[in-house]
């Protein structure tokens, strides 16, 4: 079912030139000379609403060592690889499903003088194109709303960590008030949306053969953040630097209904850390 929707998920997602787009909005905002590394480009490559902030709370519990192998599933053009790679010298691998955001995180990487340390692959979450027990950790940010078969993502997340390696996952789930309103960042509507409940995210992860670390429904803690960026959004539009960069305008749309929804109960946001038995 993942792979019959896999089309229609990328169309939802790709255009083209994105990294030429993502430069040149750099060096609108911050000048001809603008650094560019994976601080500067954060507001602009993290590819979910609470951007880089969300990323370094996943790599708090993540805890990534140097030297370690790590794998972001569905990294999207590469912010939180980069910023990964960059901060605790680990190597990453970024798998995404969408050909066109593969290509800007390799030319990102370029620009960034990252290419040696993040790897680029494009694949599905639910058939990873590696051998089983080739990463220290892996993490994947945003992505799980998109991915029809769960059971298959999280068996395969856990095939290719080594044992004792651990995964992090966070990303959206069905709320008990019913259907969010569409568009949503990932998807135009409820074709390429498939959003459960976190009761059933945790006895999947579980029954994927995972021990839980941490498990918990963070939808209270992030919709003071969530509500600050539809405010925003309403009354002074889209930031100088920003998301539109990747998504176009309507990206506006886009992140008030995911907001509202969230504040409705239409909308859960669920996080775990969970690790492969040594
Ligand atoms: C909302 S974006 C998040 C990107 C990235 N994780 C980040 O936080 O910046 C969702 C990403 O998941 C990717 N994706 C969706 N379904 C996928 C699948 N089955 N396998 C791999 N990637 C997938 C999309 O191409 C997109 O890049």
């Amino acid at each position: 079912m993942a792979e019959a929707s896999g089309g229609k998920v990328q169309d939802h997602y790709a255009s083209a030139g994105i990294a030429a787009r993502v430069l040149a909005a750099l060096r609108a905002a911050q000048g001809e000379a603008a650094a560019v590394t994976p601080d500067s480009l954060a507001p602009l490559d993290h590819f979910h609403g609470r951007g880089l902030k969300a990323t370094q709370e996943m790599a708090a519990l993540l805890a990534p060592r140097p030297g370690e192998r790590i794998l972001d599933i569905g990294g999207g053009i590469g912010g939180p690889a980069r910023w990964v790679a960059a901060r605790f010298g680990c190597h990453v691998t970024c798998l995404d499903l969408t050909p066109e955001f593969c290509r800007a995180a390799e030319e990102l990487n370029a620009a960034t003088g990252l290419s040696d340390d993040v790897r680029v692959v494009e694949g599905s979450a639910t058939e990873l194109p590696f051998a089983d027990c080739g990463f220290d950790r892996a993490y994947s940010e945003n992505v799980g709303m998109n991915i029809a078969d769960k059971p298959r993502f999280y068996a395969e997340a856990l095939r290719v960590l080594r044992p004792g390696g651990v995964f992090y996952t966070a990303y959206y789930g069905a709320g008990p008030r019913g259907e969010p309103d569409y568009p949503l960042p990932w998807a135009a509507g409820a074709a390429t949306s498939f959003l459960t409940a976190p009761e059933d995210t945790r006895e999947q992860v579980v029954a994927a053969g995972f021990e839980l670390v941490v498990f918990r429904d963070r939808t209270e803690e992030v919709l003071p953040d969530l509500r600050e960026n539809r405010r925003r959004l309403e009354t002074q539009g889209l930031p100088p630097l920003g998301l539109q960069t990747l998504m176009g305008e309507r990206i506006r749309e886009l992140q008030i209904n995911v907001a509202r929804s969230a504040e409705e109960g239409r909308l859960t946001f669920i996080e775990a850390l969970a690790r492969r038995p040594a």
